[in-house]
Parts: structure tokens; C-alpha cells; sequence
């Protein structure tokens, strides 16, 4: 029997055995979801910590529950390891390691290559590769796969694509902290480097995701999922420069959302905020700008939302300035409490969060600076920030000695009424204050 019919009854009959690289948001949720569709699963990660917490069935991402590790950890179907050497054991591969920005915003690849790296040195016919990691078109055929064929050396002698060994790319689209989706019901889209790979990566995903989309190729796959948060920069960019244009002029942006949302078609809601954050809306964009400058192209609406979500931390801290000239304080000296460090609600994620901005802008002007987030207890280590600090609580006491609270970001577990009962001056960036009916604090949004 060939490698594609073979790999076909595998994945058929449930006996077809998957190899998540890199168990973050990412690959952790795909790696129980997989499991819960009756594959057995082997995990990969180069941080031997996360190998630990699955073991001794410790979450390490909140935000998921504890059911997920708690599963996972107490099957026979489920193992995690920091030995490479094993992939050669797995016939689906999904790859889910990080694509940050370099120094000069490239694209980093180093982790996905490492991984194609990993997988060509224990490469055989049978084996199905997908690449999930955000990238820019044509990372998959022109930069992975060459990398998996070096990698594999004499391996790969007789091997061929489409034939003997196959991959695709099926990009993520998890969102933290979203209640309403599980990666089972995220429909989810497939496209292969030829259309053997995308069958055989359709029938893999379909273990996992009620709805699996085939598309025409992985470029296409690779170009959606950078047009999907692309949208999302614009769209947001828009609203924050409409914010700008609309303050000075006392017309509420939050006010003009609403009534723009009540029209059934031609509109979607997207709403200001402080900044961008997370790992993808940030940091995806600038990939396909990247690209576009290899070929000599520009990405104008790339570029310019960059350029407007990217002042927005500036924005809030001038807004600060201004509410506390108005109670006659200077920013230097003047207690200000941030109050949210996680770049959206619910979640302990911190990644390119712009409260670490907008609290280094405001040290730098000489405010004595603290912070509450009830899911970030210490300040993480960061990339471009490092601030010795820990997650203050919100005391009758500490309120009424702060200056000024800044709401960055809408954590349910925040207790609002009391904020807006004890606090005295709030630069609210999320519209958190307008569910609160008995507000004394003066609040200025932002
Ligand atoms: N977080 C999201 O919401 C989200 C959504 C959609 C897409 N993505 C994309 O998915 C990819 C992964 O993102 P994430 O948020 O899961 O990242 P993450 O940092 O949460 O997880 C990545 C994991 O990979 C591990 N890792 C790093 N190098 C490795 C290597 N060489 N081999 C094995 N493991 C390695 C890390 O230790 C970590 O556990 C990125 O390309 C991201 O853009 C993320």
C-alpha cells in the first residue's frame, strides 16, 4: 500500500498518531482537542517545565481550565516530552511554535525552522506536516519545507512531497479567554502544497474540528489568516483615529459605535482601546509588509494602522496629564494606578500589552506607578520592559491616596462599582465605567 493510502486508513480508523510541536495557546488546546477525537497524542516543547506541568497535571494556561491538563495528563493516550528524537513516532505533525518580530520588525522564523529542523531528522514516508505558526505566503512551500528536506539529509533520498510524505498549513484562530468557541468548533481552514496533502490534513483536523474548510493551496490558508487580523489592525485604527478626531469635538466614540451597530448590514463593530496587544494583531501584520517589500511593494494600510494603534499608549498618557492638570497635579509625584496589565479581559496574557507602555511613559514623567490586575499577580518578564513590580491590591485605603486609576483593560473580576464609588479620578481606555450606576469618581475616558 502506498504512503497516502496508508496515512488515509490511519486517520480513518483513529490509529494515526499526532505530534503537537509547541504546547502554548496554541498547541495545547489542539493537542486535547485531537486527543478527544480518540488520536493518541505525543506533545513537544523545548521548555521542559510545561513537560513537568502535564506530567503532574498542572495548568499552566488558566484561561483553559483545569479539565484540559487534568485530562490529558491522567490518559494513556497522551505524553509529553522534550525529545525531538521521538517525532519519527507521530504520522500528523502540527507545528505551533511562536513567529515574533526581530530587532528590525522581520519576521522571525528561527522557532518554525527549528522545528522543520526537528522533523527532518527522523522524516519517513507516511508522515503528514502541518505548519500552524502565523507567516507570511509561502513560508510553508519556499522556507519549511526546504528546511525539513536539509534537515533530512540521505532521509529524504526517494522521499517525495505529495507522495511519499505530505504538508500542509492550517492556520490557528484562537482567541484567549473567548467562552463562546472551542478550538472543536472554530471552523477551521486547510491548504495543502498539493491536493493529496490537503486531503489527508482535512481528514487529520477533522478529528478535532466539527467544521474544516479546504482551501485551494497553503498559500491561501497562509494569506487568510493574515487578511483575518489585518481586518482586525485597520479596523480597530480606524476607531481609535475617529476617537482622536471626535474627542476635542465632545462626542463619544463609545456612543457613536453603538449607534453605527445598529444598522443590520454594511457595518461591524470594532472599539477603541489603549493600544494593541497579544501575539497576533500587533505582530502579523508586519509579516506580509515584510514580504511585500521583498518584492518591492508597499502595504499602506498595514503601515498607517500600525502607526495609529501604535500611538495610542501616547494618547492615554496625555490624557492622564491633562485630567490631572485639571485637579491642579503635576504627572511627576501624582500616585497612579493601573488598573489592568493582561492586554484584554479575562486572561493572564501579557504579551506586547500596552500597559507596559503606558506605565513606562509615565514613570519616565516621574509618577509613582502601581498596578492591579488579579491575573497577573507579578510583572512578567518582557521583551523591551522590565519593572519590579506586583499586582497591588484595591483597598478603600489605596484608592483614596491615588491620583488617578487608568483602566486598561476590563477584567470581569474587577470589582468596577467599587472603583467608581472609591477612586477619585479614572482615565477609562474601555468604556468600563459606563455599566456602573453610582459613579463619584470623575472619569474622563480615553
Ligand atoms: N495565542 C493566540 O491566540 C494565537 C492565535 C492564532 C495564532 N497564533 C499563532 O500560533 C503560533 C503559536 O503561538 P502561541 O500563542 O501558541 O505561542 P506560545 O508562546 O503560547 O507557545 C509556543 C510554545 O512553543 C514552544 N516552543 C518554542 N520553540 C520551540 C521549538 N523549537 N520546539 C518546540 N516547542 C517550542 C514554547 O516553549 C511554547 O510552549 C504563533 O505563530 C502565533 O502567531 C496564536
Amino acid at each position: 500500500m502506498d504512503a497516502f493510502e496508508s496515512l488515509r486508513g490511519k486517520l480513518s480508523d483513529g490509529l494515526a498518531v499526532a505530534g503537537i510541536i509547541g504546547l502554548g495557546y496554541v498547541g495545547l488546546p489542539l493537542a486535547h482537542a485531537l486527543h478527544q477525537g480518540g488520536l493518541r497524542v505525543l506533545g513537544f516543547d523545548v521548555d521542559p517545565s510545561k513537560i513537568d506541568d502535564l506530567a503532574a497535571g498542572r495548568n499552566y494556561l488558566k484561561h483553559l481550565g483545569d479539565e484540559m491538563t487534568t485530562t490529558l495528563s491522567r490518559s494513556d493516550r497522551f505524553e509529553a516530552t522534550t525529545d525531538f528524537g521521538r517525532l519519527g513516532e507521530a504520522d500528523f505533525i502540527a507545528v505551533c511554535v511562536p513567529t515574533p518580530l526581530g530587532k528590525q520588525q522581520n519576521p522571525d522564523l528561527s522557532y518554525v525552522i527549528r522545528s522543520a529542523e526537528d522533523i527532518g531528522r527522523t522524516l519517513r514516508a507516511g508522515q503528514l506536516i502541518s505548519l500552524e505558526s502565523t507567516t507570511y505566503p509561502r513560508t510553508t512551500r519556499d522556507e519549511f519545507l526546504s528546511a525539513i528536506l536539509s534537515a533530512a539529509g540521505d532521509r529524504a533520498r526517494g522521499l517525495e512531497v505529495g507522495r511519499d510524505f505530505f504538508v500542509a498549513f492550517s492556520p490557528e484562530r484562537e482567541d484567549p479567554g473567548r467562552k463562546s468557541h472551542t478550538t472543536r468548533t472554530i471552523p477551521k481552514l486547510v491548504g495543502g502544497l498539493d491536493d493529496k496533502s490537503t486531503e489527508l490534513a482535512v481528514m487529520a483536523y477533522s478529528r478535532a474540528v466539527t467544521d474544516v474548510v479546504r482551501v485551494e493551496s497553503a498559500e491561501v490558508a497562509e494569506s487568510a489568516k493574515l487578511l483575518e487580523n489585518i481586518f482586525r489592525a485597520v479596523n480597530i485604527a480606524l476607531v481609535n483615529e475617529m476617537k482622536l478626531i471626535l474627542e476635542p469635538m465632545g462626542i463619544d466614540i463609545w456612543d457613536v459605535v453603538a449607534a453605527a451597530s445598529t444598522k443590520p448590514f454594511g457595518f461591524m463593530p470594532f472599539y477603541p482601546g489603549p493600544g494593541l496587544g497579544g501575539h497576533c494583531i500587533p505582530i502579523d501584520p508586519f509579516y506580509l509588509s515584510w514580504k511585500a517589500r521583498e518584492i518591492g511593494l508597499t502595504t499602506r494600510f498595514i503601515e498607517l494602522a500600525g502607526e495609529v494603534n501604535h500611538r495610542m499608549p501616547e494618547y492615554v498618557v496625555s490624557r492622564v496629564t491633562r485630567a490631572l492638570n485639571d485637579d491642579a497635579k503635576p504627572v511627576r509625584g501624582s500616585k497612579v494606578l493601573i488598573c489592568g496589565l493582561a492586554y484584554k479581559p479575562d486572561v493572564d496574557d501579557t504579551r506586547e500589552t500596552p500597559a507596559a507602555e503606558i506605565i513606562e511613559q509615565l514613570a519616565h514623567l516621574g509618577a509613582d506607578v502601581s498596578y492591579h490586575d488579579p491575573h497577573v499577580p507579578q510583572f512578567p518578564k518582557m521583551r523591551n520592559y522590565r519593572f519590579d513590580m506586583a499586582s497591588v491590591e484595591l483597598s478603600a485605603d489605596r484608592l483614596s491616596q491615588t491620583d488617578c486609576v487608568v483602566i486598561v483593560t476590563d477584567h470581569k473580576a474587577i470589582d468596577w462599582a467599587q472603583l467608581g464609588r472609591e477612586a477619585r479620578l479614572i482615565v477609562d481606555t474601555r468604556n468600563a465605567m459606563s455599566k456602573v450606576a453610582d459613579v463619584r469618581a470623575r472619569v474622563v475616558k480615553a
